[in-house]
């Protein structure tokens, strides 16, 4: 099984949507995967399960299953064949200032993939320190740029691995965007790190966000779906 965080301190990078559609890309790939929503705001799990409402019931997440309230088999739900999720609930506050230790060893998955909250504290911690190894979603940006030196040193602190950085959003008609990305390639060499296919900037995205699917169920044929779809098989690539 290999566990992987989707990280990153900065909010709107991203992460969420990285996180459903890398997993939904390594789920048509015949692995099975389960999505772990860390973020109250429960983004993930609105935008993997269509009937998903917030205040429905809020002993369904992850942190129930730690502190021995639930059992995975209550909080587990199945989003598409080979996917699952665990979602996000309001119990996820108590988990800001605390440390809480992740025990999947019952589970029988290829991939446990957690979508990180914006802050580097709590869950994040808790979530990189259960993980192999961190994927860096990030946009092409001076600011989120900046962001990435900050995070390469927390992942060091916390002696876990960056498996690499996902260029997000990506607009090639901006210079500004091409001039940051050679930034990142350059960075991500200096720390020995890799840089996953670029996934562009698309409407797609953002219509299969409203929808509330994956890009695959959303649009198989487009651009942002051969994007994820190339991510999946570069973390395919890295399974030994
Ligand atoms: N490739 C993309 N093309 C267009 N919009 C994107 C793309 N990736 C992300 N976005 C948009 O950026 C916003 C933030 O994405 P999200 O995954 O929620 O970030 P985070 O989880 O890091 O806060 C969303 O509104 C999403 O629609
Ligand atoms: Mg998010």
């Amino acid at each position: 099984m290999r566990v992987i965080a989707i990280a990153n301190q900065k909010g709107g990078v991203g992460k969420t949507i990285s996180t459903l559609n890398i997993g939904a890309g390594l789920a048509r790939r015949k692995r099975k995967v389960l999505l772990v929503d860390l973020d109250r705001q429960g983004n993930l799990s609105m935008y993997a399960l269509p009937t998903y409402k917030r205040t429905e019931k809020q002993a369904d997440s992850i942190y129930s299953v730690c502190r021995g309230s639930a059992k995975f088999s209550d909080v587990i739900r199945g989003v598409e064949e080979n996917l699952s999720i665990i979602p996000a609930g309001k119990d996820l506050d108590e988990l800001r200032d605390k440390a809480i230790t992740f025990d999947f060893s019952s589970l029988h998955y290829d991939y446990v993939i957690f979508d990180c909250p914006p802050a580097m504290q709590g869950a994040t911690v808790s979530a990189i320190r259960a993980a192999d190894g961190a994927i860096i979603p990030t946009f092409c940006d001076k600011f989120s740029f900046e962001s990435l030196g900050e995070i390469s040193l927390s992942m060091k602190a916390l002696g876990r691995k960056i498996n690499g950085i996902l260029i997000t959003k990506f607009n090639s008609r901006l210079s500004v965007a091409e001039q940051v990305k050679s930034d990142i390639i350059t960075f991500a060499d200096s720390i020995k790190v890799k840089v996953y296919p670029v996934v562009r900037d698309r409407v797609a995205i953002q219509d299969s966000q409203s929808f509330r699917q994956n890009i695959f169920a959303y649009d198989s044929k487009s651009d942002s779906a051969a994007d994820y779809a190339a991510v999946a098989e570069e973390i395919i690539k890295e399974e030994k």
